[in-house]
């Protein structure tokens, strides 16, 4: 299998100047602020999020991108990683990208304050693009994300979720911030209204496959390869697309869900329903769905070794394991 730093080799370079900007970029007057906010960049993610917008960068500039692409790109992962932060403290999960959580290293209060001086850095930073249009989308993910973090921890062990409530709550969650920085990046090259508009639908498919994946590597998945708790959606009370598909064929799982797995053996026989059921494969052909349409909206753009990593990269979130 391709790995995904293969997928990225047209912004190799852009990558490597990011990392080293972004933990500049944090820099905070208190010492253990800037410990709690630095820990995740050390470990470093996939960075799915800024290779996409410095792609979408290189795939719609004649010339070389410019400063403020790529701001936009270390502010894309800031916000990224801040919203990290917070949820694992709603979730309490103890490891991210194979390091113990900033709250479990931290404790609570800081991993709040950590995950809201990221934010509002990003929110600096952006600020000093200077570009209204890319000041509102990129503000407006971050009132998406509350309003996510709110819906999942309002739907929490409701049997009756429907599958498009999952799918915005997924929206609000992951698919806006890739769909609002990949259109910001084209704002910023100065695209016109309808790529602009090709680029949001691109970064929205495209995140909601990503979102579908996740939550079928936390069913399928290892706490190892994955660097974050496996089977720790369900256990929780996180009803996701496989779960969702399940209920459908097997009427039980809905009493062990209802009654939050109160009975010593109610987890174990809930995972072993949806692993029998159709759930898994259905939750991989709604992502199929999402990333073919993913692809679709990127023929607008010229040809390029950047539209063709873009192309591949809905491919490769189909086939990923961790
Ligand atoms: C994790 O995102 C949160 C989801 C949207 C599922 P990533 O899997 O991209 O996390 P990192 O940045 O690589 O750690
Ligand atoms: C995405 O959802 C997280 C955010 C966008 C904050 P998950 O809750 O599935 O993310 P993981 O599985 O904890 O990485
Ligand atoms: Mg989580
Ligand atoms: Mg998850």
């Amino acid at each position: 299998m391709t790995s995904v730093t293969a997928l990225f080799s047209p912004v190799e370079d852009d990558l490597r100047v990011l990392n080293q900007n972004l933990r500049e970029l944090v820099g905070a007057r208190h010492p253990i602020l800037f410990a709690a906010a630095d820990h995740l960049f050390q470990a470093g993610g996939k960075q799915l999020r800024p290779a996409i917008v410095l792609l979408v960068s290189r795939a719609t500039m004649p010339g070389d991108i410019t400063a403020r692409h790529r701001r936009l790109a270390e502010i894309t992962e800031m916000i990224h990683t801040a919203s990290l932060v917070h949820d694992d403290v709603l979730d309490e999960s103890e490891l991210r990208r194979g390091i113990p959580t900033v709250h479990s290293s931290f404790g609570n209060r800081v991993a709040v304050l950590a995950g809201d001086f990221l934010f509002a850095k990003s929110s600096w930073y952006l600020a000093n693009l200077n570009n209204l249009e890319v000041v509102k989308l990129l503000s407006q993910v971050i009132v998406d994300l509350a309003e996510g973090e709110i819906q999942q921890g309002l739907s929490r062990f409701d049997a009756d979720l429907s599958l498009e409530a999952y799918l915005e709550k997924s929206y609000y969650k992951t698919a806006s911030l890739i769909a609002n920085s990949s259109k910001a990046a084209g704002v910023l090259s100065g695209v016109s209204p309808e790529m602009a508009n090709h680029l949001y639908h691109y970064g929205r498919d495209l995140g909601l496959a990503f979102q579908i994946v996740d939550d079928i590597l936390d069913f399928t998945g290892t706490t190892e390869t994955l660097g974050k708790p496996a089977a720790s959606d369900l256990r929780s009370g996180n009803l996701t697309a496989p779960v969702l598909y399940a209920l459908e064929e097997q009427p039980l799982l809905e009493t062990l869900i209802a009654r939050e797995f109160a009975e010593p053996d109610d987890l174990d026989r809930a995972l072993a329903m949806i692993q029998e059921s159709n759930g898994i494969d259905r939750s991989r052909a709604l992502a199929a769905e999402h990333t073919r349409k993913a692809i679709e909206h990127l023929e607008c753009l010229p040809a390029s070794e950047s539209r063709q990593a873009l192309s591949d990269l809905a491919d490769y979130i189909l086939r990923r394991l961790y």
